[in-house]
Order: structure tokens, then C-alpha cells, then sequence
């Protein structure tokens, strides 16, 4: 990742630097070009205008004076002057290659020069061997041309400035890309250690070590939400799986009290089989009844995490009705009145809240005293429906009320049962969005409030 990171900010750069300093080093050139031939120009108009007098009168009089004239400019600039007559013979040459008088007639700039233009360019002098930038200019007097003047330089200086040019721009270029480097590393590192870090975790949390966390360092925000969600994942993982295993351990050890029971009355059977058979087959058989109660309940409270049936409308009162007159012959065999009353409809699974409801009435006529009245109430309550189950038993303590959701905890009048029907009574209502909780009855006794959305 650090490289491709590094691939694509240095060539973004290069790009931005190309696009730029490539333009700019050719317009420098051109620019450098142009103002030095037109200052050679100007040179060579105003050497041509004081030669002007010298040629126009053949005064070789004044001969020393242009020659000395051509002489400290050529000194001064490093350039060449020549002046020639009309017909090309050179006058004054600062830089001869040979002494003696020579004809310039021939040279395609004096030819420009002498028929009144001015002729200007560059090109390599193979005598020299380097390349010259020339400028051409007529002398003349009144519209007739006299002569001329052409004044060279070597390109040197030229290519030396247009060439450190080039290489400040490049050096700019290379500053520009280490910086680029840097900041390209620097990012990679700032995204790439929360990545391994992160990673490291995985590793770990897929290795079985439920406690491994990434760390949430000052990462970028997207890799800090992520680190944060990973670490939340595991988590909920981990409380997951430590639910289950103390899921497993607390049935398997309340599978085991009824199977001994079961195995000690089978042997108790088997030993007294010719006195009072029947007595321990009737024990074994209650013993089997409630094995596979309890087996009945794990298996609800199983289906209850799984819980994925979809809410609808459910009109409670007429549920509730419905749950009353089914617990009726059992709450009248212990003369235990049972009564609903409200109205609402509410938004849960019909089968979750028809469970919720037998878990409660079974709780309420366990424990309440022979005479009594149940109730089971519905009302609508803003944006809930709220469904009470009151009854007048016992009641329980605030401690007690607080344990009575945990998987097989069981109160001291508890009465045979496993311990479990609160617990899934509160899993089935959570899956619909819901709460439930204890409270004491005025006067004694315990509600169940169940509270789910209204439909
Ligand atoms: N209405 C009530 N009055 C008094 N105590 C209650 C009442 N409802 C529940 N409890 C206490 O809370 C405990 C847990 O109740 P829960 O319904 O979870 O299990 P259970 O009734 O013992 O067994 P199960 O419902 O699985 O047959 C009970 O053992 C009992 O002690
Ligand atoms: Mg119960």
C-alpha cells in the first residue's frame, strides 16, 4: 500500500511539474533569445550610425576612432564587430581570422545588410566551431546604403544562462518530489499503522482470542469508525459466546438433577419392584414429566434467540381473553379466579406474545393464594400498549426481582418449575421491541409489565 500510495502521489507531481516547468524553460529560452538579439540589434544600429560619417566621406582620418569604437564594445560585450564597405570589404573587423582586407559580398547576411535590410539569426561557424548569433544592419546616409555592420556572439553565454535555467527548474523538480516523498511516506504510515493494527486483531480475534482489541489511535476518521466498529464487534462477540457457555453450563446442570433423580428412583424401582412398584413408577414418571419440561422450555428459550417470525397488528385484549379462558380449569382447580379487561392492539409476533402471556398466568396462578383474583390488563399508553399481570401471592423482594429474569434462578416458593419462563418472557418481548419488569401490587403480590409498541 505504501508503495502504490507513493507511485501515485509522485506521479501526480511529476505531472503538475512537467505541465509547468517544461512551458516555463522553453519561454525562458525563447525570451533569453529574443532580448539578446534585440539588444545586439540596438548594438548594431548604433555602431552602423558613427560609422555612418566615416564611410560616407571615405575619411580614413576617422578610421582609429570606429576601430577603437568597435574595438571596446567587442572587448566590453565579447562579441565581434565587422564593418564593410558598399561592395562588402571588410573596414574594421575586431577579430580577424586572418590579417589582410576580406570581402564579405558573399555572406548572405551582409547581402541582406547591404541591400537595406537587417538580417538577424543564429548558425555554427564551422571556422570557429561554436554556434554565433548575428545581426546584419545597413549603414546608410539619405536612403543610400554605404555599408554595413554585423555584430556576433557566441551562443555560449546564451546556452549557459538558458541551461541554468534548466537545471534550477530541475532542482525545483527534485525538491518538489522529496517533499512529495515525505509527505507521500509520512501519510502512508498514518494510514498503514491503525491497518496493522487492526489487522493484528482480526488475526487474534480469529484465532480464538475474543479479548484482542485493535487500537484506536489518530488515525483518519474512517479507519478510527472502523477500528471502533471491529472492536465493538468482538465485543458483543465475546458477550455472546460467554452467554453461551454459561447457557450450556446452567442446562446441562439442570439437566443432570432430574436424569439422577430419574436414574435413583429406576434403581429404587428396580429393587422394590415386588413391594410397592407403583409408587416409584408414579415418582419416575413426574421426574420424566418434568425432564422434558424442562426440555420443552430450552427449547423455547432457543427459538426465542433465534426469534424471527415478523411482528404484526394483535388486537391484546382479545389474546389476552383468549390465554384467560385456556388457564381457566387449571387456576379453578386451585380456586384461583381469572379476569382480563382493556383495549389496544399492539405491533409483536401473535405466537411470541401468546407465549409471553403463559409464561406470566403460569407464574401468577403458581403463586397466588387459593381466592384470589388475577388480573390480566391491557391499555394503550402514548406510542405502547402496556399489559399487566397482577396478582395478590407473595410477591418478591427488590433483590429477588432483580434475579427473576437470570436463566434458572428460581425463588424460594418456586414452586417446581425450571427457573426459565422469565427469562424467555423477556427475550420474546425484546425480539417485538419491548420491555418487561416486576413491580409490587398495591396491597400486595407482584405485576409483570409488559410494555410493547402500539400497533
Ligand atoms: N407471580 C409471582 N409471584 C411470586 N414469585 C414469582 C412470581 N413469578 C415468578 N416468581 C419467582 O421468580 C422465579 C422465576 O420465575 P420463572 O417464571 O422464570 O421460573 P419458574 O416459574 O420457576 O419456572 P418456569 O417458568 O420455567 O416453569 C420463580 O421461581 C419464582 O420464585
Ligand atoms: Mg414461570
Amino acid at each position: 500500500m505504501t508503495r502504490r500510495l507513493l507511485i501515485s502521489y509522485l506521479s501526480l507531481a511529476i505531472v503538475v511539474l512537467a505541465m509547468l516547468e517544461v512551458p516555463l524553460g522553453f519561454i525562458n529560452a525563447r525570451n533569453e533569445k529574443e532580448r539578446l538579439t534585440s539588444k545586439v540589434e540596438r548594438d548594431a544600429v548604433a555602431i552602423a550610425s558613427l560609422a555612418e560619417s566615416t564611410i560616407e566621406g571615405e575619411r580614413p582620418s576617422n578610421r582609429p576612432a570606429i576601430r577603437s569604437l568597435a574595438r571596446s564594445y567587442a572587448a566590453d560585450t565579447g562579441g565581434r564587430v565587422v564593418i564593410t564597405d558598399r561592395a562588402g570589404i571588410a573596414l574594421v573587423d575586431t577579430a580577424p581570422p586572418s590579417p589582410g582586407r576580406r570581402s564579405f559580398a558573399t555572406r548572405p547576411e551582409f547581402r541582406a545588410a547591404l541591400s537595406g535590410d537587417v538580417a538577424t539569426g543564429t548558425r555554427s561557424s564551422s571556422t570557429l566551431g561554436y554556434d554565433l548569433l548575428y545581426v546584419a544592419v545597413p549603414v546608410s546616409s539619405g536612403g543610400n546604403v554605404l555599408g554595413a555592420v554585423r555584430v556576433t556572439y557566441p551562443t555560449s553565454e546564451l546556452d549557459r544562462r538558458v541551461r541554468n535555467y534548466w537545471i534550477a527548474l530541475a532542482g525545483i523538480a527534485v525538491v518538489v518530489l522529496a517533499v512529495a516523498t515525505l509527505i507521500g511516506l509520512s501519510f502512508a504510515r498514518w494510514i498503514r499503522r491503525p491497518l496493522e493494527g487492526l489487522e493484528e486483531a482480526a488475526a487474534d480475534a480469529g484465532a480464538g482470542d475474543l479479548s484482542a482489541r485493535a487500537p484506536v489511535p489518530d488515525a483518519p476518521p474512517e479507519l478510527r469508525r472502523l477500528a471502533l466498529e471491529f472492536n465493538d464487534m468482538v465485543a458483543r462477540v465475546e458477550g455472546l459466546v460467554s452467554v453461551q457457555q454459561s447457557f450450556v453450563a446452567d442446562a446441562s446442570h439442570e439437566l443432570r438433577t432430574p436424569l439422577t433423580a430419574l436414574r435413583l428412583r429406576l434403581e429404587n424401582l428396580e429393587r422394590h419392584v415386588d413391594e410397592s412398584g407403583n409408587v416409584g413408577l408414579e415418582a419416575a414418571s413426574a421426574e420424566v414429566d418434568r425432564l422434558s419440561a424442562l426440555v420443552e422450555e430450552l427449547l423455547a428459550l432457543a427459538r426465542a434467540d433465534a426469534g424471527t417470525a415478523p411482528a404484526e397488528s394483535v388486537d391484546l385484549a382479545c389474546e389476552a381473553a383468549g390465554r384467560v379462558e385456556t388457564w381457566r380449569p387449571v387456576a379453578g382447580s386451585v380456586r384461583i379466579e381469572l379476569e382480563a379487561n382493556g383495549i389496544a392492539a399492539a405491533r409483536v409476533g401473535r405466537d411470541r406474545i401468546t407465549q409471553v402471556l403463559d409464561n406470566l398466568l403460569s407464574n401468577a396462578v403458581r403463586h397466588a393464594p387459593g381466592s384470589s383474583v388475577v388480573t390480566v390488563r391491557v391499555a394503550r399508553r402514548g406510542h405502547q400498549v402496556e399489559l399487566r399481570v397482577v396478582d395478590h401471592g407473595p410477591g418478591l423482594t427488590d433483590e429477588q426481582k432483580a434475579r427473576a429474569f437470570d436463566r434458572f434462578w428460581r425463588g424460594g416458593s418456586g414452586g417446581g418449575g425450571s427457573g426459565l419462563g422469565l427469562a424467555i418472557a423477556r427475550r420474546l418481548v425484546e425480539v417485538d421491541g419491548g420491555t418487561i419488569e416486576l413491580r409490587d401490587t398495591a396491597g400486595g403480590g407482584l405485576e409483570a409489565v409488559v410494555r410493547v409498541p402500539a400497533a
